[in-house]
């Protein structure tokens, strides 16, 4: 009897773990570490490898944002805090959204997260249900069509090229709905295209999102990185679309593990209890020093490292361009040059390969962020300084000669 008791848990839990790794099942890694992690192996070797792979910027925390959690370790600042965040860090994103936004949205709807990623967990749990479609460009970030085949829901890939600036308008979203199509999640400006969505053109996708009775998620997380004059947040336009947010790229924060969502107001109580159950709270002494990302002299860091990305992009744009890949017309935001590298490879994989082995460079497959052609593309991130971008490029250009 004991032995049948036995033998049965021993196959529920084997059962159980086979409904695991059904969840699981299209959930990739990120290809991204792969490479990082033989750069490293290459670099331990003694090889010197240019680094761009990496999604972070190469700066280190403004001295301003480290000397205040100083202050926050020193002060005791240690506990758990509100599950969406301490309240003037909430206060501090209201004002940000008042001066450069025109808008005036309640604390309430404002919570604070463990970086994008946390707020991305939040908001799938929030949106989607199983056998739900939502429509995601291709490319796109890796994790929106992993966070959707985790909740069970159908990541409904809508490839877009160069042509169309990777961005999609309303025909394009028409032609891939289906009955099952729940929502659309995009970001702007783009990872790993770095391109903008236009002011009228969001107008356009939103005006389509609501005809179709689908929720609209934008990822902002490129926000303040970005090198156009209009870079309007969803809320402007919308003000019951889903909105993610870092601190981590425009304030430099990745390791600090901190960003926030904006939900409608009849979401906010759902979202509280997400964040409670999933995370408990950000980080406290995080929070704290953030607060200091919003002083002038934090600003004025940002700033300057603004115009030292843009300097990049400016060089390695041209530089790419002369060697043959063809690039999106502008690349408007982040610290990605998205290339297609068809002239010379149909596997990007194996060309990524090829650069980190026999070059020395560290670049990324398009396959992390595009199922249907990203073989035809390689990101490349200017996350590293002028030097280095400059014996990469030297080194791409005696590879592909
Ligand atoms: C488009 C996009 N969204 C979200 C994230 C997650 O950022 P984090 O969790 O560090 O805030 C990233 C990170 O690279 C990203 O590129």
């Amino acid at each position: 009897m004991h032995q049948r008791t036995r033998r049965k848990a021993g196959m529920d839990s084997s059962a159980n773990r086979r409904h695991g790794a059904t969840r699981l099942r299209g959930v990739n890694p990120f290809r991204v570490m792969l490479v990082f992690n033989r750069a490293a192996e290459l670099e331990r070797q003694g090889r010197k490898i240019v680094h761009m792979e990496a999604g972070e910027p190469d700066f280190a925390t403004a001295g301003t944002i480290r000397e205040a959690a100083k202050r926050a370790l020193d002060a005791g600042l240690t506990q758990y805090t509100q599950a969406p965040g301490i309240p003037e860090l909430r206060d501090a994103l209201v004002v940000h959204y008042r001066e450069r936004h025109g808008l005036e949205l309640p604390r309430e709807r404002i919570l604070i997260t463990l970086g994008a990623s946390g707020g991305l967990a939040i908001l799938s749990h929030l949106l989607l249900r199983p056998g739900a479609g939502v429509l995601l460009t291709d490319p796109s970030y890796p994790c929106y069509r992993n966070l959707v085949r985790l909740a069970g829901a159908e990541a409904q890939l809508m490839p877009i090229g160069v042509e169309e600036d990777f961005q999609p308008s309303p025909a394009l979203l028409e032609r891939h709905r289906r009955n099952h199509t729940a929502g659309l999640w995009l970001a702007s400006p783009g990872n790993p295209t770095g391109t903008v969505i236009p002011r009228r053109q969001l107008r356009e996708i939103s005006d389509w999102a609501d005809a179709a009775g689908a929720h609209l998620l934008l990822d902002e997380t490129y926000h303040g990185l970005h090198y156009v004059d209009d870079m309007p947040s969803i809320l402007e336009i919308n003000p019951g679309a889903f909105v993610v947010n870092s601190f981590s790229k425009y304030f430099g924060m990745t390791g600090w593990r901190l960003g926030w969502i904006v939900v409608p107001e009849d979401q906010v109580e759902a979202a509280n209890i997400l964040a409670q159950n999933l995370f408990i709270s950000p980080s406290s002494f995080a929070q704290h020093a953030a607060l200091e990302a919003f002083a002038p002299a934090s600003r004025e860091v940002f700033e300057q490292r603004r115009a030292a990305f843009r300097e990049r992009r400016d060089y390695l744009a041209a530089e790419l361009s002369a060697l043959g890949m063809l690039l999106p017309r502008e690349i408007q935001g982040a610290f990605y040059a998205y290339a297609n590298i068809s002239v010379f490879s149909h596997d990007s994989e194996a060309f990524c390969t090829q650069m980190l082995e026999e070059h020395g460079v560290a670049i990324t497959p398009g396959t992390d962020f595009g199922e249907i052609n990203g073989n035809e593309y390689v990101r490349m991130a200017f996350t590293t300084g002028m030097e280095d971008l400059k014996l990469g490029v030297e080194r791409l250009r005696r590879a592909l000669a």
